[in-house]
């Protein structure tokens, strides 16, 4: 078992074990008051919900299962969640548990931020990618008809937990998804190389990752600065993510969105031909295919929804020479002369 503290508005832990074992002595405590409500989805419910209902020892537990997809992460659903809640007689003591990815995750946490302007909120993730993010930072959110993201909050969680034995049943097209945002981060941080990247050591992958992220929501909780770096692929990503409709994966739009930044980042003259190839290698070595079928119009057009625009203008992460960033401010139609 490994923690790792994070010291921001809310000061939390997250444990990373290989088992359910330790929730009981580092979660459990935390829940104080008897009503809990776990949300999860509908792949996860029947492979987890029961053995995290025998955990929660002496509590009611309440469970709502959300259908599973990015399109449920809406305002529909988050309405049905909290009035779920207040019918469940949750108070302002209570506990809620975002069993699941970063669907589940996004909108339980959003629901917990709200509901009764805030109660506490543990986080169980169980997709790669958001054991490595998601699960961590204090980013909640649904998406609106506009666009992804749209509607959040700040809210640190009160607890993560994480049981890296979830991921065997994991879908091998998920555990791809979730590289996309683990590669994202050999381009912060040399702490974590390339090779470490590539290695399939989780355990290792998961920590290094965690740690990184940590540090950079403690020194930028609200993203005035540096946190603006984990965007990297995500504003085309985001972009492509609604123009299939949700129906690919966040962390495939987030890889075809970095393949994207890096071509840009070459066009204005950070990364040079010899050092952009190699990145693109290092990007298919996730094994996602990282073509997509719209043209650089429909892919601007999509991101003129995206929250880091401002008028004509996003601020853009670009790649700078071999696994480093740089941030700009790009009118899009100089990202449009150049995709
Ligand atoms: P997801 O939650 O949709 O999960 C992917 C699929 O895996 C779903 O079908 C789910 O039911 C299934 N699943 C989950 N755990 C499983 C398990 N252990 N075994 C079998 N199946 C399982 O997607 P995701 O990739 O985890 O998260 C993507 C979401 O995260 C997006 O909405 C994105 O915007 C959000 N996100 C948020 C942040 C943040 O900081 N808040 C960061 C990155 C991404
Ligand atoms: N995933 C981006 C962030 O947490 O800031």
């Amino acid at each position: 078992m490994e923690q790792i503290k994070v010291n921001a508005s809310k000061n939390y832990i997250i444990t990373l074990d290989s088992g359910f074992e330790s929730f009981k002595t580092q979660v459990l405590p935390l829940i104080t008051d008897n009503n809990v409500a776990i949300i999860t989805d509908s792949n996860v419910a029947p492979l987890y919900l029961d053995k995290v209902k025998e955990l929660l020892v002496g509590k009611r537990v309440f469970s709502y299962i959300l259908p599973a997809g990015e399109e449920n992460k809406n305002a529909e659903n988050y309405i049905k969640i909290v009035n779920f809640l207040a019918e469940s007689g949750l108070n302002r003591k209570s506990t809620v548990i975002g069993l699941g990815g970063g669907v589940v995750g996004d909108i339980s946490a959003f629901s917990a931020s709200t509901f009764m302007r805030g109660i506490k909120y543990i986080a169980v993730p169980t997709t790669l990618l958001s054991m490595v993010d998601s699960s961590v930072g204090g980013k909640t959110g649904i998406d609106l008809d506009c666009g992804k993201n749209l509607l959040g909050t700040f809210f640190q969680p009160d607890a993560v937990y994480i049981n890296v034995e979830t991921l065997k049943t994991l879908p091998e097209r998920e555990m791809k998804s979730g590289m996309g945002e683990i590669m994202k981060y050999a381009f912060i941080d040399p702490r974590i190389t390339t090779s470490d990247v590539l290695s399939k050591n989780f355990n290792l992958i998961i920590a290094k990752s965690l740690k990184i992220k940590r540090d950079i929501v403690e020194r930028d909780e609200k993203e005035s600065g540096e946190r603006m770096l984990l965007n990297f692929g995500h504003t085309i990503g985001h972009a492509i993510e609604k123009l299939y409709n949700y129906k690919v994966s966040h962390g495939e739009c987030v890889l075809k969105g970095m393949n994207y930044a890096i071509k840009l980042s070459n066009k204005f003259g950070y990364v040079n031909d010899v050092d952009m190839e190699f990145i693109i290698d290092y990007l298919n070595t996730s094994g996602v295919d990282l073509s997509v079928p719209f043209s650089k119009e429909e892919i601007v057009s999509a991101m003129k929804s995206d929250k880091k625009a401002s008028g004509d203008s996003v601020n853009f992460v670009f790649a700078s020479g071999l696994f480093k960033l740089v941030i700009r401010k790009v009118k899009f139609s100089e990202i449009l002369e150049n995709l």
